[in-house]
């Protein structure tokens, strides 16, 4: 079956690409670089953290770039006030949900959300951390999982899914909140992990 291609604009730029193609990639085609946290290439993209968002001529809310199929004719912005606006609250969003501890953290320096802060110059967050704490799983020798640091990408259900064929990795609830668990149990060893590490490769 031949593949379309369709024509449409990024930042008043005109670029063609393969129909089927997402914003975020039709984008790059044209060399506008979105930010984004929870996508992650070759992998399905959850669209969670809202950190690519772009604004789409005719559309009435802002949209995430990485799971937006690119459309003949769509005129997107990339660089707006508005733009950068929502993206800066979808950081924040996950800051207020994250411990303020970079200092202290092994990810200190390695860490996407810390960066994507950084960048967008955000210093304080104007949301209370009120997350209740869960104890670390140290349960194996090969991976440390803190999920209070856990954004929700899913990055690592995906990996473990769809790339390891392992599935050891799903989100589940826990009061009030979705965390990823290990298995059928709360920690690791209790779970059937090949210990591949994968997980941690992807954890932005
Ligand atoms: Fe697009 Fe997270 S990178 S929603």
């Amino acid at each position: 079956e031949e593949i379309m291609a369709i024509t449409l604009t990024i930042d008043r730029q005109t670029v063609e690409v393969p129909e089927g193609t997402n914003v975020l990639d039709a984008a790059a085609a044209a060399g506008v670089k979105i930010p984004t946290l929870c996508h992650f290439p070759g992998i399905t993209s959850p669209g969670s953290c809202r950190v690519c968002l772009v604004e789409i001529e005719g559309a009435r809310t802002l949209q995430p770039a990485c799971v937006t199929p690119a459309t003949a004719g769509m005129k997107v912005h990339t660089h707006t006030k508005r733009v950068r606006t929502g993206r800066r609250m979808s950081v924040e969003l996950l800051l207020a949900n994250h411990p303020w501890d970079c200092n202290a953290c092994v990810r200190n320096g390695t860490c996407e959300l810390q960066e994507l802060a950084k960048t967008m110059g955000i210093t304080d967050v104007r949301f209370p951390y009120s997350r209740e704490e869960i104890p670390v799983d140290t349960s194996t020798p090969a991976v440390v999982r803190d999920m209070n640091k856990c954004i929700l990408c899913r990055r690592c259900v995906a990996v473990c899914q769809d790339i390891q064929g392992v599935g050891t990795l799903s989100p589940r609830a826990r009061g009030f909140d979705t965390v990823i668990g290990a298995g059928a149990g709360e920690n690791l060893c209790d779970a059937v992990c090949v210990q591949c590490g994968q997980c941690t490769a992807v954890c932005p």
